[in-house]
């Protein structure tokens, strides 16, 4: 279905070329003035510069002109638009536009029928990686992971949506430091091991030495020691470089760590309600880097600086002087770049994505723009491959600091769900109207949708505030609210149903009130919103518009008595159009990577 806007802005474009002007002035956009219209056009004033005239007489012509197209859609039977007294010229020289009430029902009833409620399909297709989550093997998901998560698992969604070929990929840490800092660990704590006897040659045992709780003991324990003892420090240091050139005992030991990781990620990321097509990590772009450090050589494009070997990535026009990417370290070990450049070559050879979406904390910016400068350079994606960094901001405490636990640890993500969900069921268990069962399985599905709304409400490159209270309140621009107004939606559909109304009855009529045309407008803007939110990354303005959405029905319910409502053509206008608007809001939550319960 054609957006609102769009067939809008066809009907301004023949109104200026039907007076001789050009039609790219005729952009028509939202009102900034709901008080005085819904949309406005503001070309006259832009037009009245070339054609040299009065904006205000360019404005008036305009309106005429339109005013004509209308009687003769009228005359063809075809519903306008506009009516008559609906269209102005006002000084300086806007055209202030009304929407014709019958049209926005037409609209209303059309979306209903129409796949995906009308929404135009802007992907056909096309392969787009996006790279999130970035979960650090053998060491606690933390706060911090949370956001790369959300925002990644709704980015995914929306594309899928649209019609695009989205592969998530969780892209683990799994071949640094934490690595080694375990196996020293686990020597120090279990000497007895296979994996420590030089002289073993036999087969190293399927099941792992640990369990994922020793694990999440064993890499603090490490990793606080490599900070006090030097020599601690350096042994893990050799064993993670004995690790990267192929020692037995330790690749068999780096497998334990990643089953028994992944086991316990897969779980903590299926609470969370994210996923990932591909499990990949830092570990699969290893084959790949000595033929890619070669190619660097050979294309003249990396070359030696202080040991290291490093490529140049500055620009003409670029706003600051930025430093070369290195590519081997004067130890000859490879980096982070080395190895996110590895991943795209091979992400090229099995996937050959038109773009590319990876989403991380704000600060490794410039690790990205060095990674996507080198691979254009070299060619290994194609000039026209889109390569975008989302950096998102830091989730902070009330006292405005990174968040952290009580007592200043970080916080881990399986605790502050934990802490979300009772909260949300204490909030529940206010009201007194559900068991305990049902509350606690309630309070999962709104804590969720609290904590993933609390996030993606906000611009992703901005810091935010984590206040549970304010993320859980039933009230104001959270998650549960959203939820709330979906459920009182389902319970008036269930009363209807009691009543012995039936929900596919009617037609969707022409709004008898204020509100509810005000309702249906934010409905008929859905199309272009979902858009929106994927080409610009955005997902903030899709809890934007949920939020005004839930807005415009919650004034619509409360100035109309939908179940009392004795005209029963206008009751089931009523229900198919809050019906819709359920349909609506459950379309994007679900982009946006949460549910709503039956009742809260
Ligand atoms: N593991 C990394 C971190 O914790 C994030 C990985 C992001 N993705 C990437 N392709 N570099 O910072």
């Amino acid at each position: 279905m054609k957006k609102i806007l769009d067939l809008i802005t066809e009907k301004m474009e023949s109104a200026f070329a039907g007076c001789g002007y050009d039609a790219s002035y005729a952009k028509v956009v939202l009102s900034n003035r709901p008080d005085l219209c819904e949309y406005q056009c503001n070309g006259a004033m832009a037009a009245a510069k070339a054609y040299k005239k009065k904006p205000i007489d360019i404005a008036g012509q305009v309106v005429e002109q339109l005013k004509e197209q209308c009687r003769q859609a009228e005359g063809q039977h075809q519903t306008p638009v506009f009516l008559d007294e609906d269209m102005s010229a006002v000084m300086p020289g806007f055209i202030n536009l009304k929407v014709n009430p019958q049209f926005v029902a037409d609209y209303m009833n059309e979306m209903e029928k129409a796949p995906k409620l009308g929404l135009e399909e802007t992907g056909h297709g096309e392969t787009v990686i996006v790279d999130y989550g970035g979960a650090n093997v053998a060491k606690p998901l933390h706060v911090g992971h949370l956001r790369s998560a959300v925002i990644g698992e709704c980015i995914r969604r929306l594309g899928n949506f649209l019609g695009y070929h989205m592969i998530g990929d969780v892209h683990l840490g799994d071949w640094g430091l934490q690595m080694g800092l375990i196996i020293e660990e686990l020597r120090d704590r279990k000497p007895e091991l296979v994996y420590f006897d030089e002289t073993y040659t036999g087969e190293y045992p399927e099941e792992p030495p640990f369990t994922i709780s020793e694990l999440e003991d064993i890499y603090p324990a490490a990793s606080g020691k490599a900070k006090a003892d030097e020599a601690f420090k350096e042994r893990a240091q050799t064993a993670t470089f004995q690790l990267q050139n192929g020692c037995a005992p330790y690749r068999a030991i780096w497998k334990h760590i990643m089953s028994v990781s992944l086991a316990d990620l897969k779980k903590n990321y299926g609470n969370l309600d994210v996923h990932f097509d591909l499990w990949k990590g830092e570990s699969d772009a290893q084959p790949y880097i000595p033929g890619l450090i070669q190619d660097l050589q050979d294309k003249g494009l990396a070359y030696e600086s202080q040991g290291a070997l490093v490529v140049d990535i500055a620009q003409p026009g670029d706003s600051k002087e930025l430093p070369p990417c290195i590519v081997r370290k004067s130890d000859g070990a490879a980096l982070y770049a080395t190895s996110d450049l590895g991943t795209i070559i091979e992400r090229e050879k099995d996937f050959a994505p038109v773009k590319y979406i990876y989403i991380t904390d704000k600060r490794q910016e410039l690790h990205f723009t060095q990674v996507f400068r080198v691979a254009k350079k070299a060619g290994y994606v194609k000039p026209e491959t889109e390569m975008i960094h989302i950096g998102f901001g830091t989730m902070n405490g009330r006292d405005g600091k990174p968040f952290k636990t009580r007592d200043g640890g970080v916080m881990r993500l399986e605790n502050l769900i934990a802490d979300i969900n009772e909260a949300v069921y204490g909030r529940i268990m206010e009201n007194r109207t559900v068991s305990e069962d049902e509350a606690r399985t309630t309070a999962q599905i709104v804590g969720l949708a609290a904590l993933k709304y609390g996030d993606l409400s906000n611009q992703a490159s901005k810091d935010y505030v984590f206040d549970l209270d304010r993320f859980i309140s039933f009230e104001g621009n959270t998650g549960p609210y959203i939820l709330y107004t979906i459920v009182r939606i389902k319970s008036i559909l269930s009363r209807y149903k009691e009543q012995g109304g039936k929900e596919e009855e009617g037609t969707i009529l022409s709004p008898s009130c204020d509100s509810e045309k005000t309702l249906m407008l934010y409905l008929a803007r859905y199309n272009e919103v979902v858009t929106a939110a994927f080409e610009e990354t955005a997902p903030h303005k899709l809890c934007q518009y949920i939020f005004e959405l839930s807005n415009a029905f919650n004034s619509f319910y409360h100035d109309n008595r939908i179940l009392a409502e004795e005209d029963k053509a206008r009751q089931a206008s009523w229900i198919r159009l809050i019906t819709l608007t359920k349909s609506v809001l459950e379309t994007c939550i679900q982009t946006l990577g949460f549910q709503s319960p039956e009742r809260m």
